[in-house]
């Protein structure tokens, strides 16, 4: 199995896990362990697909550059931020938080549903037309308005640095230039500490 097929095969297995939270949350407060079951493995499972899809989105960037078709905007760091919201909202009473949870979760399994079918509609035919492209030989693309995650998933070699730099748990989903001026750094410095991490790893 390619690195395309294994994204391919993580959303037939997220697919199967919305299948799971959806039949939790039919059953209502009683099914209250076997939801906060799905949600935590739906998290997990969404994570690592993330990680997963990044890398061969990153491999394959110029031809979706060259597509015309923006990657960032198929990605799912808002279903993925959603979903660790709804995740927390199980840490409070299931009296008080299934009425949240309840309609969050369904705005979440929708929402994950249309973006796998887009990012299966536009992104993967191209992602199976180019399954030698090669991530490190691609350009080297950080600018300020990357998030960190971004940075992190798209440039795996850059986490030492990042995690040197920033507060990974609070932060990873701000914009390197804010989270430079947070820290009273210049962007411009950061961004060349993100490169050589990542020139670094190359050579
Ligand atoms: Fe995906």
């Amino acid at each position: 199995m390619n690195a395309g097929e294994g994204v391919q095969r993580d959303h037939e297995i997220l697919r199967a896990t919305l299948d799971a939270a959806e039949a939790a949350l039919a059953q209502g407060r009683e099914a209250w362990s076997a939801l906060r079951e799905a949600c935590a493995t739906l998290l997990k499972r969404l994570e690592g697909h993330v990680q997963r899809e990044a890398e061969v989105v990153a491999s394959c960037r110029e031809q979706l550059r060259a597509a015309g078709v923006d990657a960032a905007r198929l990605e799912h760091d808002d279903e993925y931020r959603y979903l660790r919201a709804i995740n927390r909202l199980f840490m409070a009473e299931p009296e008080c938080a299934f009425a949240g949870i309840q309609p969050a979760l369904a705005v979440l399994v929708a929402n994950l549903r249309r973006r796998m079918e887009e990012q299966e509609t536009i992104l993967f035919p191209l992602m199976k037309r180019h399954p030698g492209a090669a991530a490190r030989s691609a350009p080297l693309e950080l600018t300020p308005t990357m998030t960190v995650n971004r940075v992190l998933r798209q440039y795996p070699s850059t986490h030492a640095t990042l995690e040197r730099l920033v507060d990974l748990s609070y932060e990873a989903y701000d914009p390197l230039d804010e989270v430079a001026w947070r820290h009273g750094m210049d962007c411009e410095a950061l961004l060349a500490m993100l490169g050589q991490a990542i020139c670094s790893n190359d050579r």
